[in-house]
This record gives structure tokens, sequence and C-alpha cells, in this order.
């Protein structure tokens, strides 16, 4: 048995990359899994991009639709906010206290965003701390994400290791990475990493003409129309396969070998092909998404459960450490 958690931003709606690298596998673990699956909005994380309050509260709606109009099982799953969980803020203090310096400073995430952003706060310095407060404070084994996570799983395991080691006893679990090969890093409108914070991102979830104009402003080369073209260097196709069936992929790539077969086809394809996959899930977010109430139900239910596992390592850790 092995307790599956993972998290997702509210610092937007959710897009593509956070779709097929995070919430699709999860969905899929929780599944194959006997124990309660932990799934939260990390509305606390994006605070550290955004404050914008009532963004905020809407991009959380948005996060939460997500996960459940691709099917979150709320039954087998601890579905929570984040923030409605003040606990994990506490245990961020203490981890903090056994976290070196220098591993926070050398984060690759930290650094990227450093270089790009105006607002360098220190909540974004110590922006994995609180992530790994998250996985320690619900003890969960399994987490899935995409490969831009991997060095925060990696500082999350050396922190609790740390910990562990001082206080002379295993009570944080070490958690493990699942990063499924297929998805680590699923490719934006420009080629880079499908980001938020890069703008190349795809929300599936906009209305037709909305969604149609992004599905347009992925970049291709400028082979002529009737140029056969390399499906291995395109973005469209790149994406198109991520989605599509080995058939789909096959016949796809065949055009893109023939000629006479323009990027412009090929992106209607790929726009047509979301709203058919998708057309479930599309409707059941506009659902939720109209319906909010739905939503907070299910999330009040999975934040007093979380509460009680949450409140029960945190009690340790004090008692560890002398605050109890
Ligand atoms: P966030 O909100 O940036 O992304 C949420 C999840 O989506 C994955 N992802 C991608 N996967 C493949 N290709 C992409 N282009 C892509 N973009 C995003 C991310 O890897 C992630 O799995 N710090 C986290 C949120 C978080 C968390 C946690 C995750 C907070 N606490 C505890 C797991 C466990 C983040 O910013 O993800």
């Amino acid at each position: 048995m092995a307790r599956v958690l993972t998290g997702i931003q509210s610092s937007g709606r959710p897009h593509l990359g956070n779709i097929l690298g995070a919430i699709v596998p999860a969905i899929q673990l929780a599944k194959e899994n006997q124990e309660e699956s932990y799934i939260f909005i990390a509305d606390f994380h994006s605070l550290t991009s955004s404050k914008d309050s009532e963004l905020r509260k809407q991009n959380t709606l948005a996060v939460a639709a997500a996960w459940l109009a691709f099917g979150l099982d709320i039954s087998k799953t601890v579905f929570y906010r984040q923030s409605r969980r003040p606990e994990v803020a506490e245990l961020t203090w203490y981890l903090n206290c056994f976290t070196p310096f220098p591993m926070l400073a050398n984060a690759h995430s930290f650094k990227d965003k450093s270089e790009r952003l105006a607002d360098v706060n220190a909540g974004l310095f110590t922006y994995p701390v609180l992530m790994a407060a998250d996985i320690l404070l619900y003890s969960a084994d399994l987490v899935p994400v995409g490969k831009d996570q991997m060095q925060h799983l990696e500082m999350t395991r050396d922190i609790a290791s740390t910990f562990n080691r001082i206080i002379g006893e295993d009570l944080l679990t070490i958690p493990e990475a699942r990063i499924s090969e297929s998805v680590k890093t699923i490719p934006g409108t420009d080629g880079q990493k499908m980001s938020k914070s890069y703008n190349n991102y795809i929300d599936i979830f906009l209305p037709e003409k909305q969604l149609k104009k992004v599905v347009n402003t992925i970049v291709t080369d400028s082979t002529p129309l009737e140029e056969p073209k390399d499906p291995d260097t395109c973005n469209v196709y790149k994406l198109y396969s991520l989605i599509a069936s080995e058939t789909q992929t096959q016949e796809m790539r065949a055009k893109y070998q023939g000629g006479n077969y323009g990027y412009g086809h090929a992106k209607k394809e790929f726009f047509e092909l979301i709203l058919t996959k998708y057309a479930e899930e599309r409707k059941a977010f506009d659902f939720y998404m109209s319906n909010p109430k739905e939503i907070e139900e299910k999330l009040a239910a999975g934040e007093e459960k979380a509460r009680q596992v949450g409140e029960k390592l945190l009690n340790q850790v004090r008692e560890k450490l002398g605050f109890r």
C-alpha cells in the first residue's frame, strides 16, 4: 500500500501540461491504489507569484474543476485546498530550520524565476520547503509530477532525511517521485516547456473560438505547403501525438511526409481532436465552474479528513522538537 499525493498551484487555470503531466497520471495511480490519495490545490504557493485574491479564488475553483472533470474519485481521495490546512505552514517553519541555505540557493526553479520575475520575494525562495511540508505532513509515499518538480522532490527527501537523522527517529516518510516518461515535459506553443509563467500554454477548457486562436499560435517553421515536412521537429505534431491514438499519429506522420499538407491543416486536426477527445471533460468543467457550491462541498469534506491526519503528524513533530 502506498499513499499517493500531488498538488497543482492555483496561479492560473490548469493547462494541457498539468493535465497530461499530473492530473491524468495521478488519477490513474490513485485508481490502482487501495489507500486514499491526497490531491490538493496549492493556493499558498500561488501567492509567490500572484497577489490578486479574486483571481486566485477563481483559479482555485478552476484547478478543482479540472480534477473533478477528469474523473477524480472523491470517495477514495482526500481533496483539499492547501490554505485550509494551516498546519502545513507550521510544519514549513520547522522544516525551514532543517534546510541548508545553499540547497535553496541552488534550486533551478528559483534561479530561473528570480532571473525573469520582477517580484523576487522570500516566499519564492522557500517555496520548496512549503512543498516538502505538503508532502511530509501527510506521510506520502508516491508523488506523481512532471519532470520540472524532480529537484523539489529530491529536496523533500533530503530535508526529511536530515530531520529524521537529527531527531533520531524515522518520523517523516521519505517520498518517491513518480514521473511518467512519455509526459514528463509537455511542450508549449513555442516548443519550450508548457508553463503558465512562459505564457505558452494551451487551456483545453476555453470556449471553442478562443481555443482555436491559441492553437493557431503554435510556432511552426516556414516550409511551403507543397513540400514534405519533418514531423519530429514540429510543435503541432508533437502536441497532437501526445493526445492522439497510435493510428491517428501514424496518419498525421504520413501526411507530413507526403507534401501538400500545411501546418494550418495540422493545427485544425489538433484543435478538432481536443474538442472530441475532451468533450466530456469540457462539459463537466463548465458544469463545475457554474456550480461552485458543488466544488466547495467536496473540498470541505476533504479538508476535514486532511485535518485529522495532518494534526496527528504535526503533534508528533511538536513533541520531538520540545514544543508540546
Ligand atoms: P505546477 O502547478 O507548476 O504544476 C502542476 C503539475 O503539473 C506538472 N506540469 C507539467 N508536466 C509536464 N509538462 C509540463 N509542461 C508541465 N507543466 C506542469 C508539474 O510537474 C506538476 O506535477 N510546486 C508544484 C505544486 C506543488 C506540489 C506540492 C506538487 C506544491 N506542493 C506537493 C506535488 C507535491 C508546482 O508548482 O506545480
